[in-house]
């Protein structure tokens, strides 16, 4: 069978996570793909940087957005970042010309998913984003296709793993707010701008994207009521051990059924006290953990490793397999209805009851 061609915006720490896998796996990879993924083409800032990878059997497009143009390219797989700039023009332009779209980018899913879902129904092209939210965990797919025959109560969990980090590691060792937040920025979890991940600005990405594909609405990023984790500090973490409690970032989505039929979506994180006995106090590092509650399935828990080269690439990669047999599901819930979101002041939701 023909190659699926890729074509890799972005060689940071997932994109050359990317080329890592495709390479450590390219049997693995091909024999599930039922053909092989060959990358051709690849972008970013500095071609001069060393990126400790050889990046001569590939192309090196200077120009981002040529890569939607070039007829070798099936699939342009974006992992550059940023909710709008480069990263949105090459989504929009690799739709419009009829390619695939990967990417890991949760920022610009949150903010342009709808459109982006749109464009790509009218094109016929796949678009996926399972490396979006929670890195590794096949979440958006187990949400999307796993959970397709409930009702969903709630969705909530760990969902950024710099902020899970910083806040286990200061428990583990009473170190201070700035000293973990520079070591996760070292490895490699946090966003390049890391306000995103400490002010839950990321998280409330994540969560905006999982509560549309869970309850099969738009969309409402705007409508997460968002409380970061600078003001968190060693002594409270302290005193909440003393009481029987982990402090965990995390985010909870609700549908609530009103008496007319009539349902409200509400959606927020915020740093919680999370007892010691809840499955979600034991998770800990750069893990994600998401729980959802089906009417039939009962309540679910999908953990694993939520940031990181390594994991984050086999999330993409997985989305590629999927293009590549012709198997990329629509990227949300079918048909995607449009739910109230809550008004501020609405009375919040807590984990642990
Ligand atoms: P990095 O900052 O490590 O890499 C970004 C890459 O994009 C770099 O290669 C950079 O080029 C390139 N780039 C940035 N701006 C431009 C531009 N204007 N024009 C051309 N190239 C540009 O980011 P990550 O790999 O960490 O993240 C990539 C995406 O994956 C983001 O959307 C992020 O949110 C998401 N993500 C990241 C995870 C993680 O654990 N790191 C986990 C899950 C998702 P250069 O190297 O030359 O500077
Ligand atoms: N900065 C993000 C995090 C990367 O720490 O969770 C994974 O989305």
């Amino acid at each position: 069978a023909e190659p699926l061609r890729i074509a890799l915006a972005g060689l940071g720490t997932v994109g050359i996570g990317v080329i890592r896998l495709l390479e450590a796996n390219r049997e693995v990879v091909e024999r599930r793909a039922g053909r092989a993924i060959q990358i051709v083409a690849v972008n970013a800032r500095d071609r001069a940087k060393d990126r400790g990878v050889d990046l001569t059997p590939y192309a090196w497009v200077d120009d981002m957005q040529a890569m939607a143009e070039r007829a070798d390219v099936d699939v342009v797989v974006e992992l550059v970042g940023g909710a709008d700039g480069p990263a949105l023009s090459l989504a929009r332009a690799s739709l419009d010309a009829g390619k695939g779209l990967v990417t890991a980018n949760k920022a610009m899913v949150a903010h342009h998913g709808m459109e982006l879902a749109e464009l790509a129904a009218i094109k016929g092209a796949p678009f996926a984003f399972e490396a979006a939210v929670a890195g590794g965990i096949p979440v958006v797919k187990g949400l999307r296709e796993g959970t397709a025959a409930n009702e969903l109560t709630r969705i909530y969990g760990i969902l950024n793993g710099t902020c899970n980090y910083i806040l286990s590691e200061m428990e583990r060792t009473g170190a201070d707010f700035g000293t973990m937040l520079a070591a996760a920025q070292d490895k490699g979890y946090a966003e390049a701008d890391p306000s995103f991940d400490i002010e839950g600005v990321d998280a409330a990405h994540k969560l905006a994207i999982l509560a549309a594909i869970g309850f099969g609405t738009r969309i409402d990023f705007d409508a997460v009521r968002t409380t970061g984790i600078t003001e968190v500090r060693a002594t409270d973490i302290a005193q909440a051990d003393a009481l029987g409690y982990v402090v965990r970032l995390v985010g909870v989505a609700t549908l609530a059924k009103r008496d007319d039929g009539t349902a409200q979506l509400l959606q927020r994180v915020q740093p919680c006290l999370v007892p010691f006995r809840h499955p979600l106090a034991a998770v800990t590092g750069p893990t994600n953990a998401v729980v959802a509650e089906g009417d039939f399935a009962g309540r679910l828990l999908f953990q694993g490793a939520g940031a990181g080269d390594r994991p984050t690439a086999s999330a993409v990669v997985a989305d590629l397999i999927d293009i590549a047999r012709g198997q990329a599901g629509a990227p949300f819930s079918v048909p995607v209805a449009q739910l109230e979101s809550c008004a501020a002041g609405d009375p919040g939701e807590r984990v642990g009851r």
